[in-house]
């Protein structure tokens, strides 16, 4: 029979992999609580409708992305593209805003897109996503983005550039679409066959198609930001006089309209090097009229999400080895040697040290091939002689081999109190990040 394989898209994380997604996930929670972001945890599937209705029909996600299926009695649901609608719906079913006058979450956790798989691109991927609920004031935006940019540089991604761009409100918005529209208009014959389709649906995104020849005419377009309304200039005036305070480079992106419908005013995006196509790693914007449309009162809000995938693939390559395992390696002999060693290892376990052992037992020499191989600091050696004499025999794995310190015995009753110290002292000790 064949053997089941992964489904295309998704992929398995083993342990020398998931040490540097803790690490990651570690630095990012620290960082925003610096901030004054609390964790907030949703369900991973949800009602279909909640992403029709936040997402927008028009986009790629909703039309040809989503895991979607029916449930039992026959409601559809879906596992979610992205955190903020579910944010967002959990906000409004609880009433937040009669809670806190501002909401600051952060969230960590999967998400599901069917798109088309490559480098930096999955079927099932990690976002950390931040939302900052209740503030319309270019402040919150400012902070936004400077946790954005903080936390990037927290984890060491170096060469980013910050892409920033405004999109307007329901009032600004609709007239800058008609304008291009009428642009795209007369380059139809130009357009790529998903452009000519865009167009009539969802004009702005003709503005980041990748095709050459749409680039060219999106290029020589009207652009959104000198087509703003008065209060949506000046909102994003001050966003930029905000960010430049704070010594945050930028550029003005007119092409940045992001794949989500919600929307308005300021968006960002950092890209990075070396991730070829898929060169986001952090993207977001304002969202002011999406609390209104899912049914709760007219609250603004501004976030965005880092996908964690294309962060590691990033810097994978100039992360440092994490110190060697510190702990004990635990070798048995004989029944007696055998559950000596499990009470020694539960001691030693309750008082934090790493401790390992070779469940198959097998031969000293096979336990200790393996104890060598786990890079375990010490060796307790628990066999006929040490029952006997209430003993324990300690092997340095790191010292010299000529060094007294190589080998020795200690008396069972201090061997849990003696190795605490002895590793406490001679630990390389936890990563600092
Ligand atoms: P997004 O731009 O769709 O925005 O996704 C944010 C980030 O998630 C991307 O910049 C990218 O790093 C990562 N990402 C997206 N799709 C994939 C994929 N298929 N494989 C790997 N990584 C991926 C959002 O999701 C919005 N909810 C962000 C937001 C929060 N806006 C306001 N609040």
């Amino acid at each position: 029979m064949d053997p089941v394989k992964v489904i295309r898209g998704m992929r398995d994380i083993y342990p020398d992999q998931t040490k540097w997604w803790h690490r990651l996930e570690r630095q990012l929670a620290e960082l925003l609580k610096c901030y004054g972001y609390g964790e907030i945890r949703t369900p991973i599937l949800e009602h279909t409708e909640l992403f029709k209705r936040s997402i927008g029909e028009e986009t790629d996600i909703i039309e040809k992305e989503m895991y979607s299926f029916d449930d039992r009695d026959g409601s559809s649901l879906s596992l979610r593209p992205e955190g903020t609608a579910a944010v967002i719906r959990s906000y409004i079913e609880n009433s937040q805003w009669q809670k806190e006058p501002l909401s600051r979450y952060y969230y960590l956790g999967q998400m599901f897109r069917h798109e088309r798989p490559q480098k930096g691109r999955y079927r099932q991927f990690s976002q950390v996503g931040v939302e900052l609920i209740g503030a319309a004031q270019p402040a919150a935006d400012v902070e936004l983005i400077d946790v954005m940019v903080q936390s990037m540089q927290a984890i060491g991604l170096s060469k980013t550039s910050l892409e920033l761009n405004s999109l307007g409100c329901a009032e600004c918005r609709p007239v800058y679409r008609q304008k291009l529209k009428d642009t795209l208009e007369a380059q139809r014959q130009n357009l790529c066959d998903d452009c000519k389709r865009r167009m009539v649906k969802n004009p702005l995104r003709v503005l980041d198609c990748k095709v050459e020849s749409c680039r060219a005419i999106a290029g020589k377009a009207p652009k959104i930001i000198e087509n703003l309304c008065s209060d949506c200039s000046q909102h994003f005036t001050h966003v930029r006089k905000g960010i430049e305070t704070l010594g945050i480079a930028y550029n003005i992106n007119h092409r940045m309209v992001r794949g989500l419908d919600y929307y308005t005013r300021t968006t960002f995006e950092v890209l990075a090097e070396g991730l070829g196509a898929q060169n986001a790693v952090a993207a977001g914007g304002r969202y002011d009229d999406l609390v209104k449309s899912l049914g709760g009162p007219e609250i603004p809000a501004v976030g965005f999400a880092a996908g964690l995938d294309r962060i590691l693939l990033n810097l994978i390559s100039s992360l440092a080895e994490p110190a060697q395992a510190d702990g004990v390696f635990v070798v048995t002999r004989g029944e007696e040697g055998w559950l000596a060693g499990l009470k020694l290892m539960q001691e030693l376990r309750k008082i934090g040290i790493v401790v390992q052992s070779d469940v198959r037992s097998g031969s000293l020499k096979a336990q200790m091939k393996r104890a060598d191989k786990s890079g375990s600091r010490f060796v307790a050696l628990l066999g006929e002689d040490e029952i006997r004499q209430e003993s324990v025999t300690i092997k340095d794995m790191r010292a010299a081999a000529d060094s007294t310190e190589k080998q020795f015995s200690l008396a069972k009753k201090d061997v849990v109190q003696e190795l605490l110290v002895r590793l406490n002292h001679q630990s390389t000790g936890e990563l600092s990040h």
